[in-house]
């Protein structure tokens, strides 16, 4: 296996450039998956190896990025154990049957992952060929942001029934959570053994929770996950959204690096990230809307911000949006790399 920039700077190791990938590089921003979209549903596209190996290759080559993400869902192992759900445009999943009562917690079987995703597997060991020295992320979805899905039945602005489960039933709570790790562990178990050279953990929604609540009902089902990744070789990143106030919980759980969103400047969320552990963002992704020249002044801001740590990731502080001129993105990705200095750790 060769080194890279990413893994290595994924694990505070000396690199030589500041790596770059953007959380949601795949997708409607390029005219090539908007292609592929008008022939097959977003499902199709996962189900089909060779199809999702082509999406996850599109934006390495628009781009230039340090590193592929995996095309799929957070949702598509929920959706592989007999969970009815849609992926709507411009919503996301839509679940056919809310989870309310306990007994909807049992229709969550254990995930075996070369049986349950066997496609997902596949997609992955296409794209290691393809990708040669590019490292491939996995990627699953955290337990709290998975069951807001299920309960919610959807987006949602408030998470109120999720919120509600927790404080009303915690030994509900408990069980839910409890299989959604093992169903997401599982997932990146196996999506590093078919070859990811490094998993993100996705707890988009989780800056809906007080530190109390998340410290409480949330960080210890995460901490599964984190703690059940640890015998293999791969570098761990934990990402949430409006996550300002839970960087420190976050690393907690045992990430090698936390993923920081826009509101938060990355020298103060240095502050709130224990010495130790990495840190990956944040560039807001709308400012690629504004034009390319305000996108690099904010990308030259981020790497200032960001003053060579040693452990740093350049990404977006949330996905890239549908409306972006990838033409943007990719000035940014080559400012980083001219621009971007790391300092010895
Ligand atoms: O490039 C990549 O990032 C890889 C693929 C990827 C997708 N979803 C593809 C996708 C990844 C890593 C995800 C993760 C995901 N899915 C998250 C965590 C990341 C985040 O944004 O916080 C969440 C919360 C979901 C749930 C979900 N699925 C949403 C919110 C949406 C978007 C709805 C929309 O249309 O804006 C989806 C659908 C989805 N997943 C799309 C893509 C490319 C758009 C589907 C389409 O083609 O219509």
């Amino acid at each position: 296996m060769t080194s890279s920039d990413f893994l290595n700077a994924a694990r505070g190791l000396p690199h030589d450039r500041v790596p770059v990938w953007f959380m949601r590089q795949a997708g409607r921003a390029l005219a090539e998956y908007r292609a592929i979209r008008e022939n097959h549903s977003f499902a199709e596209v996962v189900a089909t190896p060779e199809l999702a190996c082509e999406v996850t290759m599109q934006p390495v080559r628009r781009y230039g990025v340090d590193a592929a993400i995996l095309f799929s869902d957070i949702v598509t192992p929920v959706e592989a154990l007999g969970v009815g759900l849609e992926i709507r445009a411009g919503i996301g999943p839509v679940i056919d049957e809310p989870f309310r009562t306990r007994a909807d917690i049992d229709r969550l079987r254990a995930l075996d992952a070369e049986e349950d995703l066997a496609p997902v597997l596949e997609t992955v060991r296409l794209l290691v060929k393809e990708l040669g020295d590019t490292p491939l992320i996995g990627f699953a979805g955290a337990p709290f942001t998975l069951a807001s899905y299920l309960i919610e039945g959807g987006p949602s602005k408030n998470y109120a029934r999720t919120k509600a489960m927790m404080k009303a039933d915690p030994e509900s709570w408990d069980l839910l959570m409890t299989r959604l790790a093992q169903i997401s562990l599982e997932t990146l178990r196996g999506q590093v053994s078919a070859g990811a050279r490094a998993v993100q953990l996705f707890d988009s929604w989780a800056g809906a929770c007080s530190p109390q609540d998340y410290a409480k009902h949330v960080l210890p089902y995460s901490k599964l996950i984190f703690n059940g990744l640890r015998d293999l070789d791969v570098p761990r990143i934990h990402f949430g959204v409006a996550s300002g106030e839970l960087l420190g919980l976050m690393a907690e759980a045992g990430p090698d690096v936390v993923g920081v969103d826009w509101r938060v400047p990355l020298d103060a969320a240095r502050t709130r990230i224990p010495e130790g552990t990495g840190m990956q963002g944040n560039l807001d992704s709308t400012i690629a809307l504004a034009g390319v020249e305000h996108a690099k002044e904010a990308a030259r801001d981020v790497l200032r911000r960001s003053a060579g740590h040693p452990h740093y990731i350049f990404n977006l502080g949330h996905g890239v949006l549908p409306a972006t001129d990838p033409g943007v993105l990719r000035e940014v990705v080559d400012l980083v790399h001219a621009e971007g200095v790391v300092n010895a750790a």
